[in-house]
């Protein structure tokens, strides 16, 4: 059997830099045709310059032929600046600004430390039409890790909302029923993306049986109502639910370790993940969407011409991979996938 969808967008995606790029960047543009860029190097991407010459450096190491357009955001500190956005808005090729609540995951010291401080910003943002990409975690050290996600729903997001209801946010990387639920009640200026590791998993993956590293991420894979509940929301046909990756990778060292980076691998084979959930939840039919068409729209970007071809195949997915010096273990690695994207 095959499916042939439009191709694909990765609405959130970490290629890190340098060597590390140079490993990563071949797998995500042979998936997606575009994807959204995450601003958290050392030191982030909070200028328009920086992403300018970030964007330079990718395109520069796409592999010869490649059809990959890379979209860039900006890393939102206590310090950015109105002007910033304006800049942004003017470059064409920032399409969003990044939210990190200030030490909640991988390179997020320099995040924002109180939503309070960027009122102009947002103003700004609002009235550009500038999306405001979230990491909707609070870091509260009394707040739960398994509740932080909907704890910001609360009492960050909300309000932030209330003070900005023009804001077009996406709630990135959502793992809970709630996230998903708020986004669907929420007005037409709210999304959120799916990660294909959410879909496929809940927290048994990464604790049952011994602790498996690989499976760690943030936001945490969470309980299987959860996974129940993203599965209905990216299956369900509404315009707000969309691909995003979170392809997030680092070495076999640094996650084989006693205090493991967070982050899943998925981009060497992230459409053929995504295909397997849609199958399982019997939603075949909505993945075009989910992958190539509701990203596109939200960011107000023409959709894909080219087309990806899908076909029912296992394949067993590498043990890992050369990067940076190191080693690179993807998800699911060397274990079958159901699905093959075709060259
Ligand atoms: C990401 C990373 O490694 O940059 N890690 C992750 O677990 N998702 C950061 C992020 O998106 O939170
Ligand atoms: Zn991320």
């Amino acid at each position: 059997m095959r499916i042939v969808i439009t191709r694909p967008d990765d609405g959130h995606l970490h290629l890190r830099d340098d060597e590390a790029l140079r490993a990563v960047l071949p797998h995500s543009a042979r998936q997606f045709a575009r994807a959204i860029v995450m601003p958290n190097l050392r030191p982030p991407i909070t200028t328009v310059a920086a992403a300018a010459e970030y964007r330079q450096r990718i395109l520069r190491a796409l592999p010869d032929g490649a059809d990959f357009e890379p979209l860039m955001t900006l890393y939102l500190t206590d310090d950015t600046l109105a002007d910033e956005i304006r800049r942004a808005v003017d470059s064409g090729f920032v399409k969003a600004v990044k939210l990190y609540p200030a030490g909640a995951t991988t390179h997020s010291d320099a995040g924002v430390t109180d939503l309070g401080k960027c009122g102009a910003v947002f103003a700004e943002m609002e009235k550009a039409g500038m999306p405001l990409l979230v990491h909707g975690e609070v870091t509260d050290p009394a707040i739960d890790l398994f509740d932080r996600e909907r704890v910001f729903i609360e009492t960050r997001l909300q309000p932030l909302l209330e003070r900005h209801p023009g804001l077009r946010v996406a709630l990135e990387h959502i793992t809970t029923q709630e996230a998903a639920e708020f986004v669907a009640a929420a007005g037409n200026t709210v999304a959120a993306t799916i990660t294909a590791h959410h879909l496929l998993y809940n927290r048994n993956a990464l604790l049952v049986g011994g602790i498996r590293p690989h499976y760690y991420c943030l936001p945490v894979l969470k309980r299987e109502t959860h996974r129940q509940a993203l599965i209905r929301a990216a299956a369900s046909g509404s315009p707000k639910f969309f691909l995003g990756t979170d392809s997030a990778p680092h070495t076999r060292a640094t996650k084989e370790a006693a205090c493991g980076c967070a982050g899943c691998y998925t981009a060497l084979s992230a459409i053929e993940l995504y295909a397997e959930a849609f199958e399982q939840a019997g939603a075949l039919d909505g993945l075009e969407s989910f992958a190539s068409f509701n990203g596109a729209d939200f960011y107000r970007l023409p959709r894909n011409k080219g087309s990806a071809i899908l076909e029912k195949k296992t394949w067993v997915v590498p043990a890992s991979l050369p990067y940076a010096g190191g080693e690179l273990v993807p998800l699911r690695s060397g274990e079958p996938v159901s699905w093959k994207l075709l060259a």
